[in-house]
């Protein structure tokens, strides 16, 4: 079975550098034998998130409660979907809105650990994009790469990348970046699919690790004890 891949853009602009290098990372998803999806977030409407798992956490679910827009549809492809590349232009030094709104109600999917005792996320994989046009674009990725990983995705290596130009097809490293995105996303979602689920494990006996933090901490007074005997003889 071939890895099935969502290309994301958030940028209103379909024509713009975001959208460009998208573009490019498909091409890397076709030559890892990966198919893919280009998913337009502004052919959607996307509401904020109106926040339910802060009234009672296990009000949040999948579907969202939120059902007069696009999002379950579109969260639906990523639930399918073995990985994804995240492309966003960069305003403020962070994604833009219509991205932050998309991955606030993600939390619908993470939250599923209350209720199935997993994210829905958990095992994908994910690799980013973004396009500025003077600073930012670090801490736009940097976000995206946090917010995922904390939903249980897999961040491949070369996960990242980026272009100030507003001529991507001028930044070569930019392009090969991106390249490569679409490439590793794909090739690893494939390795990932022919082996078992590697998950967050919540059943550990903490009994035990609290024993083997004990026996460390007393080790930890003897050499605190022959460091500060050192600095007595020293002065
Ligand atoms: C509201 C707004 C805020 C922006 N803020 C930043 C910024 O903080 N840093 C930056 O490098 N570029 C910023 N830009 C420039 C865009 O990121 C840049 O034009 C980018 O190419 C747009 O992406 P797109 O071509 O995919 O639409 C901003 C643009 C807009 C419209």
């Amino acid at each position: 079975m071939k890895p099935s891949i969502v290309l994301l853009n958030a940028s209103e602009r379909k024509y713009g550098c975001s959208s460009q290098l998208l573009h490019v990372a498909a091409e890397g998803v076709r030559d890892a034998q990966g198919k893919f999806e280009i998913v337009h977030l502004s052919d959607h409407t996307i509401k904020p998130c109106s926040g339910c798992a802060s009234d009672v956490e296990k009000f949040c679910k999948y579907p969202c409660l939120i059902e007069d827009d696009d999002f379950n549809a579109i969260a639906s492809k990523l639930i399918e979907a073995q990985g994804f590349v995240v492309a966003t232009p960069v305003y403020w030094y962070a994604p833009n809105g219509v991205l932050k709104n998309f991955i606030d109600r993600l939390t619908s999917l993470e939250n599923m650990i209350d209720h199935v005792g997993k994210s829905l996320l958990e095992g994908k994989v994910a690799g980013f994009i973004a396009a500025g046009s003077d600073s930012g674009v670090m801490m736009a990725i940097s976000y995206m790469v946090v917010a995922f990983n904390s939903m249980g995705v897999h961040i491949v290596p070369w996960s990242m990348a980026y272009t100030h130009s507003q001529d991507p097809t001028e930044d070569v490293q930019a392009m090969m970046d991106a390249y490569n995105v679409g490439l590793l996303v794909t090739k690893i979602a494939r390795i990932l699919m022919k082996n078992e689920p590697v998950g967050y494990e919540s059943n550990v006996d903490l009994e035990r690790l609290k024993r083997k933090v004990e026996r460390i901490k007393r080790e930890f007074d003897g050499q605190r004890a022959l460091r500060m005997n050192k600095f007595k003889l020293s002065q």
